[in-house]
């Protein structure tokens, strides 16, 4: 099987030099939980401007997106040194997306809320995502802010 182990290597030289790339830039699942933050920012504000709820549609809908992508950003070997990430991550994968789906479904609950048009339904359900974030956090996020 020599064409597989040539194949293994050039996928090995990748990795290194994606590697080393990463300790310069923000690695893709920082700037897909900073949009998390971000758009987790926007309906909090929209929630203490007491609306209107339907605004909160797209943030929603932008958690949950990224939320199903969870699993595909955190791939096997992707821990480095410096970052947040657990090592249990790859130790309780099923856990770790379990947490990662019950993410993405409270965020669909909340674009539900949203479009539902009342306010307080929406902070009700902002509440219980905030929640979802946090319970990963707790368990596989180093720095737990
Ligand atoms: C299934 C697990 C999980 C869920 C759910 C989750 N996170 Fe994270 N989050 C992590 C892990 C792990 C890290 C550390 C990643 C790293 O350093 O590589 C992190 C890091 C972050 C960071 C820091 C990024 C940086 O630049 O270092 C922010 C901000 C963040 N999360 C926001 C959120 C928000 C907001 C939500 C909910 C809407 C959320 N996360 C849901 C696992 C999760």
């Amino acid at each position: 099987m020599k064409h597989v182990k040539s194949m293994l290597g050039v996928a090995a030289v990748l990795f290194a030099l994606g590697g080393a790339a990463q300790v310069a830039a923000e690695s893709p699942r920082e700037d897909a939980m900073k949009e998390m933050g971000k758009s987790m920012k926007a309906i909090k504000d929209l929630i203490s401007a007491g609306g209107p709820a339907a605004d909160a549609t797209d943030p929603a809908k932008k958690i949950a997106e990224i939320a199903a992508k969870i699993p595909d950003l955190f791939p096997q070997g992707s821990d480095t040194p410096d970052d947040e990430a657990k090592a249990d991550i790859w130790q309780n994968w099923d856990d770790f997306t379990a947490k990662g789906k019950s993410l993405q479904d409270e965020a669909n609950l909340l674009v539900s809320a949203a479009g539902g048009g009342d306010i307080a339904t929406v902070g009700a359900q902002f509440e219980k995502v905030g929640g979802a974030c946090g319970a990963c956090h707790k368990a596989y996020r180093e720095k737990t802010n």
